[in-house]
């Protein structure tokens, strides 16, 4: 067949359009910086007379050794990424994994505190903890119990009965030696004074969450009801919880109630991270999932009903084809997932992928960013680094030029990637 001068057009463009995307990529390699056993990455804001700075926390899993370490105002130290170095506050952990910055309502100190979640199912990692300590140094406290082998991942500050304090919201698992894994989520009450002599009273809400969650408020006919949904990955099932205090008081433990969000059937794999946003800008909130799987992980939004107690929770697969590539027993992927900032409040936000044993990590772009109806994402992988898993991605502008940077832990490899967007 005869091309027509169309075709040749069509071609030349296509062609264009790929050294375009070469050249451009999605996003730019500032550099790398080494962290043996690189973990978690999280950003302690820092709002001051100076201005914002982005303090960086992060977490290493060391077979004989972990470490917990923070870079201060990490954006002044883009420049030359090679010469990061992090400094160690805590290596007395045993797996610190979603390491963060709490709210200075908490504990209404002078000085910065972190919540260190603690423990895996790792043989001698099992007995974890919640421990708070002082971002510049000091006596770290455990929160929660001591007794049993439980380990956790990430706190929410939440008010849960409404005594005008923060709790701490969270999950936890054990994988006994014989038998089957156990799991709870459960809040530990802030005393009145704070006091962190003692661990804080535990209030259990339900079996079954284990790792990862989102507390959220939805307007349900004009009044604002707190839920929380749940990721479950030992028994995998993603739920909705809520109670029927008028006052919205989940110590109340009778009156919590919660139903499933969606049937999984066995090959779907686990439900591992969830975020609660507003995902496709129609006005209603969407639960946005990941599920870790070894060959064919997911990524999903629900869309919240009109009454989440009752409707159906509308399911779009937005992407896939996440596979483990480390050969690591129990390996999956993806992981964590967050929303890239949108500062156009028409357009659908981007979506950034921690592939974890996919060693990947990808941005999913909408294709129609100013259509809620069309859930169609056009996926690219930014990093992949064969063989080293990717447990964090997490994205904030450090450096405050308008374009915020990625934050990549490569375990295996002993790394941090730095990009910008
Ligand atoms: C960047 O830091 C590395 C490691 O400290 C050093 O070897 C290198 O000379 C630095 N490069 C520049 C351009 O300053
Ligand atoms: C913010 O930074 C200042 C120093 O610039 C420090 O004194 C203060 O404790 C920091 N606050 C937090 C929450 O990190
Ligand atoms: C909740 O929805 C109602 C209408 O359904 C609206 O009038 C109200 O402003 C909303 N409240 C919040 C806090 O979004
Ligand atoms: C992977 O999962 C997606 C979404 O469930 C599905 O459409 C696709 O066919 C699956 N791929 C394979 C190779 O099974």
């Amino acid at each position: 067949m005869k091309s027509s001068p169309l075709t040749h057009i069509v071609l030349l463009s296509a062609a264009l359009a790929q050294v375009a995307s070469l050249s451009y990529p999605r996003a730019e390699l500032l550099g790398r910086f080494q962290f043996k056993n690189a973990g978690f990455v999280s950003f302690f804001r820092n709002t001051s007379t100076r201005g914002v700075r982005y303090d960086m926390l992060v977490s290493s899993f060391g077979f004989l050794e972990s470490d917990v370490a923070v870079v201060l105002d990490v954006g002044a130290q883009l420049k030359n990424v090679s010469a990061i170095k992090p400094i160690s506050i805590n290596k007395k952990m045993k797996w610190p994994n979603f390491v963060s910055g709490i709210p200075e309502q908490v504990l209404e100190s002078k000085v910065p505190f972190i919540v260190i979640p603690d423990g895996f199912l790792v043989p001698g990692k099992e007995h974890g903890s919640l421990t708070l300590q002082p971002l510049y140094g000091g006596a770290s406290s455990v929160i929660s119990g001591t007794t049993g082998s439980w380990f956790y991942h990430y706190v929410q500050w939440v008010d849960m009965d409404k005594d005008g304090t923060l709790d701490a919201l969270t999950c936890k698992a054990q994988k006994p030696l014989i038998g089957a894994y156990k799991t709870q989520m459960v809040w530990y009450k802030n005393p009145k004074d704070h006091s962190l002599s003692h661990p804080w009273p535990e209030n259990v809400i339900a079996s079954g969450p284990d790792v990862l969650f989102a507390f959220t408020k939805v307007n349900v006919s004009g009044s604002l009801r707190e839920v929380i949904v749940t990721a479950e990955y030992f028994h995998p099932r993603i739920r909705i919880f809520w109670t029927k205090s008028t006052e919205q008081d989940w110590s109340k433990t009778a009156l919590i109630q919660s139903r499933d969000i969606d049937n999984l059937s066995p090959g779907q794999g686990a439900p591992f991270d969830v975020i609660i946003s507003d995902v496709n800008r129609d006005g209603n909130l969407d639960a946005l999932i990941t599920l870790n799987d070894p060959k064919n992980g997911t990524v999903l939004v629900y869309e919240f009903p009109e009454d989440f107690r009752s409707g159906t929770f509308k399911r779009h697969v937005i992407a896939s084809g996440y596979a483990e590539e480390t050969g690591s027993p129990n390996a999956g992927a993806p992981g964590y997932i967050e929303l890239l900032p949108e500062k156009d409040e028409s357009k659908k936000p981007s979506i950034l992928v921690a592939g974890d044993d996919s060693g990947i990590v990808s941005i999913l772009d909408p294709v129609k960013p100013t259509n809620p109806r069309d859930w169609n994402y056009k996926r690219t992988d930014i990093l992949h680094t064969e063989k080293s898993t990717v447990g964090s991605a997490r994205v904030a502008d450090v450096d405050g030029d308008g374009r915020p940077e990625i934050f990549v832990s490569s375990y295996n490899e002993g790394q941090f990637y730095v990009y910008r967007i």
